[in-house]
C-alpha cells in the first residue's frame, strides 16, 4: 500500500456551474479520505506559482486569468495510490478525449474550461499541497469504516 496525499481543485467553471457536490462525490464515493477543504479566489501570485511549469506556454496568461476569475474549491485527498487514481477519475486534459465515466469526460467539453485540477505526480502533489494549504488546515482523522476501505 502506498499512502499518499494529492491536491485537487474544482476550477471556477465547476463552481459557477454548480458541480461542487458532483465532483466531491466522485472522490468520496471512490473511498478516498478528505483531509483538507476550502473555498478561495486565488491571487494572481498563487495562480502563477501553481501553473509555473507552464509559464512559457501561449495559454499561460489566459489560464491564470481564468483560475483567478472566481472561487475555486481547494482539496487534499488521502489514500492508497490517490495521486494516479485522482488523475484517472479526472480524465484527459482535453475533455473531448476524456473517457465517459471520468469527471472531464462526463462534465466538460472545452480544454480551457475543464472543471478540475489534480496533481500529476508525487513531487507536484507535495509542492501544491504546501502552496495552497497551511499545515494546520489539514486534518488527520480515521474514518469509522476504515477497516472496510483497506485490506
Ligand atoms: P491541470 O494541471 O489543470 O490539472 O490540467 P492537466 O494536468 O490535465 O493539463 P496541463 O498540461 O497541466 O495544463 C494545465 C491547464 O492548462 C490548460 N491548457 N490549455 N490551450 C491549450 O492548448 C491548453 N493546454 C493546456 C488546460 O485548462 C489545462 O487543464
Ligand atoms: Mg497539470
Amino acid at each position: 500500500m502506498t499512502l499518499e496525499r494529492t491536491f485537487v481543485a474544482i476550477k471556477p467553471d465547476g463552481v459557477q456551474r454548480g458541480l461542487i457536490a458532483e465532483i466531491l462525490g466522485r472522490f468520496e464515493t471512490k473511498g478516498f479520505k478528505l483531509v483538507g477543504l476550502k473555498q478561495l479566489t486565488p491571487s494572481k501570485e498563487l495562480a502563477e506559482k501553481h501553473y509555473g511549469v507552464h509559464k512559457d506556454r501561449p495559454f499561460f496568461s489566459g489560464l491564470v486569468d481564468f483560475i483567478t476569475s472566481g472561487p475555486v474549491i481547494a482539496m487534499v485527498w488521502e489514500g492508497d495510490g490517490v495521486i494516479a487514481s485522482a488523475r484517472k477519475l479526472i480524465g484527459a486534459t482535453k475533455p473531448l478525449e476524456a473517457e465517459p465515466g471520468t469527471i472531464r469526460g462526463d462534465l466538460a467539453v472545452n480544454i480551457g474550461r475543464n472543471v478540475i485540477h489534480g496533481s500529476d505526480g508525487s513531487d507536484t502533489a507535495d509542492f501544491e499541497i504546501n502552496l495552497w494549504f497551511q499545515e494546520n488546515e489539514l486534518v488527520d482523522w480515521t474514518p469509522s469504516d476504515q477497516e472496510w476501505r483497506v485490506e
